[in-house]
């Protein structure tokens, strides 16, 4: 993440990006990112909330439903898009459950094809993950339930078939799945944060609360993602690049040219990147900084200031946004340094302005409470625990010279070890890597340590090209030999290509893991 902060970089982009808003479409481009057909700018539209998915209470069990179905979307005026959405045309809604609490989901596939969904960022048994061993067939429901046993986080969910992950996420299969910590944020069994009227009849908060909590009012989902749209108003699925599909149209929950009506003088914006490829470098229009509390995994120690914010596809943070009364902001994304060689910044976007969503505070906004000096936070990993140190070297679609093989296991990890997993990328383009059931946090990036005051959880890290990022990770004490999870680069166009490989997490001293799954590694 050093990469991003630099302050002279900051101030740099910002000259060059010195533009007009122009509604959510891209300002400044050049021409190996793919057009859109040419329509009149969009008319800004209220930002769509994600609903909170309703759940129900089972013998102790927190139960949701999900159905994955098409739909129709109407993005553009005029225009309607076929989409893809979990009971929602496009999307999916957010579920938000506790530490501690035991959950179920029901996943009903509508779609006309073999679907999954993956629980990005959860700790979790490998047969509840959701990853390419866990199809649903069109028609079947699938019924995963775990433990909640981490920390507050902002995490998401979205498919995993193998080869097809890219599509069916293009196409509008993403949602969110906030967790809540009684020892931290959203301190409560509320799911809506909002205390009075909860349908669940659970009891609000006790205690003032140190972040903005009240979903869709202060606390704001933002699921960034970019399409390309032809003339008849459907996702471009065909100008496909090395990076995979890039667009030049942002979408934010499924809004074109999205703002936001704000009522308090501070709001929480939880930014996820769902995009296949693109790259965004967040920052204020007025260049005032960012205030970041959380990353993928979990809240930061303190609140830190931070003049931009990087993600990388499947990354995800939180951060506080102070307004003032009447007094318009826009949420860009910046041109970036992703260390890209020889043309990739503008195939992958990373040298366009985009504005990303239009804050509107009212005249009049209810005070916020000072900012909290310390932040309800779980202390990282100690270096000096890590057991293994693996390498695992980033190529063309590759990972270690192979292709994901769904019967191969290529890695077998102690159940709840402390690894350091060391990242090469030696490809003269952007990759990074997500792991599943692990959370951990980036020691060195690009060569330079990050210090222990600056680390912050993560389960999804940029690697740029031709550089090293060693990555301090703790996995999940689930154990089972016969399921495995994925790590992968989250270009979902690379991992569809077989930059993945699989793990399995055994009884610590387990001897003899078998290394090719039973039955091809299908189910
Ligand atoms: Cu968000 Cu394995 O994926
Ligand atoms: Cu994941
Ligand atoms: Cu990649």
């Amino acid at each position: 993440m050093s990469r991003a902060f630099t302050r002279r970089g900051f101030l740099a982009s910002v000259l060059a990006g010195a533009g007009v808003a122009a509604g959510g479409m891209l300002l400044q481009s050049c021409a190996s990112v793919p057009v859109s057909a040419p329509r009149p700018p969009p008319v800004p539209r209220p930002l769509a909330i994600p609903p909170l998915a309703p759940s129900t209470r089972v013998g102790g069990v927190r139960v949701f439903e999900l159905a994955a179905a098409p739909g129709t979307s109407g993005f553009l005026a005029g225009a309607s898009t076929p989409t893809w959405g979990y009971g929602l045309p496009f999307g999916g809604p957010t579920l938000r459950a506790a530490r501690g609490e035991r959950v179920r989901v029901h996943v009903t596939n509508r779609l006309p094809e073999t679907t999954t969904t993956h629980w990005h960022g959860m700790t979790l048994p490998a047969a509840m993950d959701g990853g390419p061993h866990q199809p649903i067939e069109p028609g079947a429901t699938w019924s995963p339930e775990w433990t909640i046993e981490q920390p507050a986080a902002t995490l998401w969910y979205h498919p995993h078939p193998h080869g097809h992950t890219e599509r069916h996420v293009h196409r509008g299969l993403a949602g969110l799945f906030l967790i809540d910590d009684a020892t931290g944020n959203a301190a409560t069994d509320d799911p809506t944060g909002n205390a009075t009227d909860d349908p669940t009849g659970n009891a609000a908060a006790d205690g003032p609360d140190p972040l903005p909590h009240r979903y869709g009012v202060d606390d704001i989902p933002v699921v960034v993602t970019d399409r390309v749209f032809t003339a008849d108003g459907s996702f471009d699925e065909t100008r496909r690049n090395a990076h995979g599909l890039v667009g030049d149209t942002l979408l934010v929950n499924g809004t074109v040219a999205p703002y936001l009506a704000a009522t308090t003088s501070r709001i929480r914006l939880r930014l996820l990147n769902a995009s296949s490829a693109r790259c965004y470098r967040f920052a204020r229009s007025d260049e005032r900084p960012l205030v970041l509390v959380g990353t993928d995994s979990g809240l930061l120690p303190a609140p830190r200031p931070v003049p931009d914010v990087l993600l990388t596809p499947g990354e995800r943070a939180e951060v506080l946004l102070d307004l003032d009364p009447g007094r318009p902001v826009v949420l860009r994304s910046l041109p970036q340094d992703l260390g890209a060689v020889s043309g990739n910044e503008r195939t992958i976007g990373a040298l366009d302005t985009l504005d990303v969503l239009q804050i509107r505070p009212a005249a009049e906004l209810e005070p916020a409470p000072a900012l909290p000096g310390s932040l309800p936070h779980e202390p990282g990993p100690d270096p000096a625990a890590a057991t293994t140190v693996r390498r695992f070297e980033l190529r063309n679609n590759t990972i270690n010279g192979e292709k994901m093989d769904m019967a191969r296991v290529d890695e077998v990890v102690p159940a709840g070890a402390t690894e350091i997993w060391e990242l090469v990328n030696l490809h003269s383009r952007p990759h990074n890597l997500h792991v599943h059931d692990a959370r951990g946090q980036v020691l060195e990036a690009d060569g330079r340590a990050v210090g222990p005051e600056l680390r912050t959880w993560k389960d999804t890290v940029y690697v740029p090209p031709r550089t090293t990022t060693r990555v301090l990770l703790r996995f999940g004490r689930h154990t089972d030999p016969g399921t495995p999870y994925m790590y992968h680069c989250h270009l979902l166009y690379h991992e569809d290509q077989g930059m993945m490989g699989q793990f399995v997490v055994v009884p610590p001293g387990s001897t003899e893991v078998p290394r090719v799954l039973a039955g091809g590694g299908h189910g």
